[in-house]
């Protein structure tokens, strides 16, 4: 069975509205939106930045607070400041000791490891759904973290027709983990290609290092499975990819691997 996927990240697309799936995906940055803030300018990197040296926290480019109040306006109060949950238990203004004494209990199990951030990049994550990765591709020294994990949404369509395909298929949202598609599918007579982990997000990471399920030998690959993409480009533009719209961006995110 066929998958239709969707919506990688839906914070960031320009004026002319492409066709999105789900309502958070039309909670778009604007065209008026860059025009405000030249750092987020479509494509471009802002002036004077120096694309072989990158700017850390507490370099003298490092944006100012209000340039950071600029970009969270940008995304309607979006911005997160991210505080280690290990901050608990160093002397410094987040010393607690009853959430240190939470952290240390948690470290032993999974589930908070992946839940939290690695514990060195905490503050510098790249693009993060379910921390899976441990190889750490979802972080990046100096970067800003995309959060894509509350984008859970699911509609189940009962007839479509993409390239070749056509039959029933399914709109899912990028953070949608094995557990909680699992019922979706099964509700739909859907077979899924489940990773072998709950919680690894089925359309995240997985999907694009191919994913490789148990039921792979018969079926194929995960990435195989897919009809369509929402994608995100790096310039920050919302596109549709298919077997007939940007098929190389298609073939791409199907089994390129995850991570920038
Ligand atoms: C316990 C366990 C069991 C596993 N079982 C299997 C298995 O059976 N088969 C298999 O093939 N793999 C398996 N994996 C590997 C897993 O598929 C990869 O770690 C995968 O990258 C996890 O993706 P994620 O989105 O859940 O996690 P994350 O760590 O959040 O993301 C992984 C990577 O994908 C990127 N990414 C995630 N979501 C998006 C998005 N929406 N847009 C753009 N980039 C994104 C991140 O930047 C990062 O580089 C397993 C891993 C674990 C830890
Ligand atoms: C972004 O704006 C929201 C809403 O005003 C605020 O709650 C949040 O703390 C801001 N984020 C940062 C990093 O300042
Ligand atoms: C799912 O398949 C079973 C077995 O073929 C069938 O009885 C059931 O009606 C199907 N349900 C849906 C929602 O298609």
């Amino acid at each position: 069975m066929l998958l239709l996927y969707a919506c990688f990240v839906s914070l960031i697309i320009f004026d002319d509205v492409v066709a999105y799936n789900f309502p958070y995906e039309g909670i778009q940055l604007s065209d008026s939106d860059v025009a405000n803030n030249p750092d987020i300018a479509f494509g471009k990197l802002p002036g004077g930045v120096n694309a072989h040296c990158k700017t850390f926290p507490g370099d003298s480019n490092w944006p100012s607070v209000d340039r950071w109040n600029v970009l969270n306006a940008s995304l309607e109060g979006a911005l997160l400041r991210v505080v280690p949950p290990a901050a608990a238990c160093y002397s410094g203004i987040y010393e607690d000791a009853t959430k240190c004494a939470l952290v240390r209990q948690g470290s032993r199990s999974t589930n908070f490891v992946k839940g939290v951030f690695h514990p060195v990049y905490a503050l510098i994550n790249s693009f993060r759904n379910t921390g899976h990765d441990y190889l750490g591709r979802n972080t990046r020294g100096g970067a800003l973290k995309v959060y894509v994990h509350r984008l859970k949404a699911f509609e189940y369509l009962p007839s479509t027709k993409i390239g070749n395909y056509q039959g029933k298929a399914a709109r899912v949202g990028a953070a949608l983990e094995q557990y909680e598609l699992f019922p979706h599918m099964e509700e739909n007579n859907i077979t899924m290609l489940a990773p072998g982990s709950s919680t690894v997000g089925a359309y995240g990471g997985y999907m694009q290092g191919g994913g490789f399920s148990y039921i792979t030998s018969k079926f194929g690959l995960m990435a195989d499975q897919v009809l369509a993409l929402e994608v995100v480009t790096a310039d920050g533009r919302f596109v549709h990819a298919d077997p007939e719209n940007n098929k190389d961006l298609f073939w791409t995110v199907r089994g390129g691997g995850p991570s920038e």
